[in-house]
């Protein structure tokens, strides 16, 4: 037993002073081997009581396997430092956490917002949990009103729901400022619409409300037009066809001539050569009375425009579902826009 503890001893002594690869298979042959040192004291053991036999035969073991792990952890030291596999290649290039970027709805929503701006509206919000009072009943939709049904809707406890559109906000803004005012309303909306390519029930809208004395379908018109080219370039043609909101009167929806054929017709526009962008009109006295305006005394013009569908027309995106997915080869294709 003395003779093994010393054994180990020695190994760890000249364990120490290893310092290459085949330094250190020379001393493995020399303990550990088939000729090795601790094979030999196995061997030695048949003349031994069985009793001893087996107290030694453990202990020889319990030697090889601390022999073993000490020559196995040099050996990796010394792999890495002879340069056969590199701890560390300084010419590699770095791990780097790539910066975030904005997502098409963003991108979208900021550049309509921009154009606004830049037109002197100002930027108004309201609650995504709304009233029916405001979604419905102050934009002349009354109880029982046919027109709710385009609306499908999530309705929660207490006369609560998960806001159609944004038009509520126009209320909540009159409500808020008196005449006249330019304001545009961007957030995020919801309707029980079955997911398709071009519907989502979670999707954004940008709202416009201008009212002041004296504006007419010519004013809506042009502000229209004029933000339709420079979103989308001034090739663009903007048509009005007359439509029906209950908060508008008259109402319309407005298209913008299709860019991938110019207005010919093709597969993306239907093969009519428009595609639509917007519902917009002017503004019901109804919705000025509900208000607090005097329909008397002001106009107004309103428009909502679905950010995905703007956003959809202007980066050739064929399929709504692609903004929810997180997946980044999509996504990644909208860094630094
Ligand atoms: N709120 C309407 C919708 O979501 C769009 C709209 C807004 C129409 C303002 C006219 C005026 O369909």
């Amino acid at each position: 037993m003395d003779a093994l503890d010393k054994c180990l001893e020695e190994f760890k002594k000249e364990a120490q002073t290893i310092t290459t690869l085949d330094e250190l298979n020379r001393l493995k042959g020399r303990y550990v081997g088939r000729k090795g040192i601790l094979n030999d004291s196995l061997k030695q053991m048949k003349s031994f009581s069985p009793e001893k036999r087996r107290e030694t035969g453990q202990k020889i073991n319990h030697l090889k396997s601390i022999m073993e792990k000490e020559i196995s952890q040099l050996h990796n030291m010394l792999e890495t430092s002879s340069g056969k596999h590199k701890a560390v290649d300084l010419t590699l290039p770095g791990n780097t956490t790539p910066p975030g970027s904005f997502h098409p709805i963003t991108l979208a929503l900021n550049r309509i917002i921009e154009i606004f701006l830049s037109l002197g509206f100002r930027v108004e919000e309201g609650p995504e949990i709304e009233t029916e009072y405001y979604n419905f009943e102050a934009l002349n939709f009354p109880a029982e009103h046919p027109a709710r049904d385009a609306q499908d809707s999530f309705f929660l406890p207490y006369k609560l729901l998960l806001r159609t559109h944004t038009s509520p906000v126009q209320i909540r803004t009159m409500e808020k400022y008196p005449p006249p005012l330019k304001v545009v309303v961007p957030g995020r909306c919801y309707r029980r619409d079955p997911m398709d390519a071009t519907h989502s029930m979670v999707f954004h809208q940008v709202e416009g409300l201008v009212v002041a004395e004296g504006i007419s379908m010519g004013h809506l018109k042009g502000t229209i037009e004029l933000f339709s080219r420079r979103l989308f370039g001034p090739a663009r043609n903007v048509r009005f066809r007359p439509s029906f909101f209950p908060f508008t009167e008259p109402s319309a929806e407005v298209d913008i001539s299709c860019g991938v054929c110019g207005g010919k017709g093709c597969r993306s526009c239907g093969y009519s050569g428009w595609l639509e962008i917007m519902g917009a009109g002017l503004v019901h006295p109804n919705v000025f009375r509900a208000a607090g305006y005097d329909p008397e005394e002001v106009r107004g013009f309103a428009f909502g425009m679905g950010v995905e569908r703007i956003a959809m027309l202007k980066y050739g995106i064929p399929d709504i579902r692609l903004f929810f997915e997180n997946d980044v080869c999509f996504l990644n294709q909208f860094r630094g826009l």
